[in-house]
């Protein structure tokens, strides 16, 4: 048996710890699952006015999947980018993660839309690829308001990021299958942008902290 699969499971249960719940928990705030988009994201915490509890469930949920993927590549190797079956094993390690926070084991399964997880995996694979894709989300966001529309633009910037930075690699692939299944994710936030109704960052507070 190849113990090195082990760390599929393992990043699940990393990526199923929604940030979002704990932190609100801690922090005396109300369940997110119950206000605004009903999203156990920063986004949807932010609603609630605490601007500390928001960063700290961005950072939390990040901090999930670059720690995810750093402690598989110092298992696997340096070179799992690239190696064979390593490169699969780290590819699995990449969807589970994402999949643990959208379908988490700890929270009934009722996870969250990816966004900052899928800033962490990108920082743990290569910290240019990170920042590339960060400064995409900043950029959009900063002229238009939107947390989705800056995460969709993001998702989408990402895997073409990596490719530009690493070519053709198997984790382009996991790169795309997380892209897709965050767009997947945003579909109430695409409805919501193309009737205009979507709510801007910044917008009016949905819960008295
Ligand atoms: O991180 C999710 C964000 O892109 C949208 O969140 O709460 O507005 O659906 P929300």
């Amino acid at each position: 048996f190849n113990f090195d699969l082990l760390l599929i499971p393992i990043g699940y249960l990393i990526g199923s710890v929604s940030f979002a719940v704990v932190v609100s928990k801690c922090m005396c705030l109300p369940d997110p699952h119950t206000y605004g988009s009903g999203n156990p994201g920063a986004t949807n915490v932010l609603r609630t006015g605490n601007k500390l509890a928001a960063a700290l469930t961005f950072l939390g949920d990040a901090l999930k999947g670059f720690v995810a993927v750093v402690l598989a590549r110092m298992i696997l190797g340096s070179d799992s980018l690239t190696s064979t079956l390593n490169s699969w094993i780290l590819c699995s390690v990449v969807i589970a993660v994402f999949l643990g926070h959208l379908f988490p084991l700890f929270h009934g399964f009722k996870g969250g839309k990816g966004v900052a997880t899928a800033c962490g995996i990108l920082f743990g694979i290569n910290w240019i690829l990170g920042l590339a894709t960060l400064s995409t989300w900043l950029i959009v966001a900063l002229f238009m308001r939107y947390s989705s529309l800056a995460a969709l633009a993001a998702a989408i910037f990402g895997p073409i990021y990596f490719v530009f930075l690493f070519g053709f690699q198997p984790m382009g692939i996991a790169l795309v299958v997380v892209c897709l299944l965050l767009i997947w994710r945003h579909r109430n936030n695409i409805t919501n942008l193309l009737a205009g109704k979507e709510s801007r960052i910044g917008a009016k507070k949905v819960v008295q902290s």
